[in-house]
């Protein structure tokens, strides 16, 4: 199969990439690298079956690319990420993540593409009134960026309805695993390995006692692999656990694994923080046959084992 990826340079997308050159797909991935690092297609880089694009995916030569080449499919992850940035400046959150799917979705109409998937994000529950969410829980969008992910959800039914694009929605919970930065903000996974294995402060916010819902890069990379076929057409699905991980377990865990010292220091609880989140994953197990394989200590194995190669730490 042809796999146009969005965003492939960047944390998921890359790991995405390598799975769908492993199981035998043609892929091209489209980033302007503001994000996503060459780096993480090095190996990538060695097909033949890969090419990578540096181009917005706002850039009108980007339905050129997809009339040319006509993928079947489209991993759309390309994205402005940050919620916080979203925040500060709507506008470009709208212009990348409104404007850039409906140039994504256009170039997919242009290309003949049978399908869209969606990197979506639990952003687009605001405060659940129920924990874990399930996946047609009430949406409530509380900051820019839960606007513009639910916006590009909503253009994939309009593109279907236009075109008869086919598209699946993947809402991802926190997603962690190897080439994830420690420079964003929701990171945490990354932030504490990056700073336990360099031996740097670390801080764990208010009581420590907020969840987040931690899912492994190859679980979520497994998910659109399976959807990059016929099931789960038309709908929304929680990638996640379902498992609820305090921000101080977590600490200890990372800190387990890398050998470092449970001493996080303590701060104010940060103004718009959720208090807690976990996602029901039992739809996506109904209609793609996905269910999270990794439990969070194995995860963190991996991820801690990556970052110490990265730092050449011994
Ligand atoms: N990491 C998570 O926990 C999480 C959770 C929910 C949803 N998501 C979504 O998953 C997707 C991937 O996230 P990630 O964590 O891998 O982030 P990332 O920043 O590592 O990857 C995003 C990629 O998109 C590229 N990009 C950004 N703007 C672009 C543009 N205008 N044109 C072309 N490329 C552009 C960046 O260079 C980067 O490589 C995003 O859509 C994000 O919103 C991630």
């Amino acid at each position: 199969m042809r796999i146009l990826v969005t965003g492939g340079a960047g944390f998921i997308g890359s790991n995405l990439v390598d799975r769908l050159l492993a199981d035998g797909h043609e892929v091209a991935v489209v980033d302007d690298l503001s994000g996503g690092d060459r780096a993480n297609l090095v190996d990538a880089a060695q097909s033949s079956r890969f090419a990578l694009h540096v181009m917005d995916i706002r850039d009108p030569a980007l339905i050129g690319l997809a009339a040319e080449w006509r993928p079947e499919v489209i991993c759309h992850l390309a994205a402005q990420v940050s919620v916080r940035r979203s925040v500060a400046d709507p506008v470009h959150d709208a212009r990348l993540n409104v404007e850039g799917t409906a140039s994504v979705l256009t170039a997919a109409h242009h290309g003949g593409t049978r399908k869209v998937i969606l990197a979506s994000s639990v952003a687009v529950y605001g405060r659940p009134a129920v924990i874990p969410v399930p996946a047609d829980a009430a949406t409530d969008p509380r900051s820019p960026y839960a606007a513009s992910k639910l916006s590009a959800e909503t253009y994939l039914a309009t593109f279907k309805a236009l075109y008869d694009i086919d598209y699946t929605a993947l809402v991802l919970s926190n997603v962690y695993g190897p080439r994830q930065s420690p420079d964003g903000e929701a990171g945490v996974v990354a932030i504490f390995t990056d700073a336990l294995l360099k031996g740097t402060p670390t801080v764990v916010y208010g009581d420590g006692g907020q969840t987040r819902d931690y899912v492994f890069v190859d679980d979520v990379v497994d998910g659109f692999v399976r959807a990059c076929g016929d099931e789960g057409n038309g709908r929304r699905f929680n990638l996640g656990t379902g498992v609820e991980t305090s921000d101080r377990r977590l600490h200890s865990l990372v800190a387990g694994v890398a050998g470092a010292a449970d001493e996080p220091a303590d701060a104010e609880a940060r103004l718009g923080d959720l208090p807690a989140m976990a996602v029901d994953p039992a739809p996506a197990l109904e209609g793609l046959g996905w269910r999270p394989q990794t439990d969070l200590a194995t995860g963190l194995k991996a991820t801690v084992e990556w970052a110490r190669a990265r730092l050449s730490i011994r």
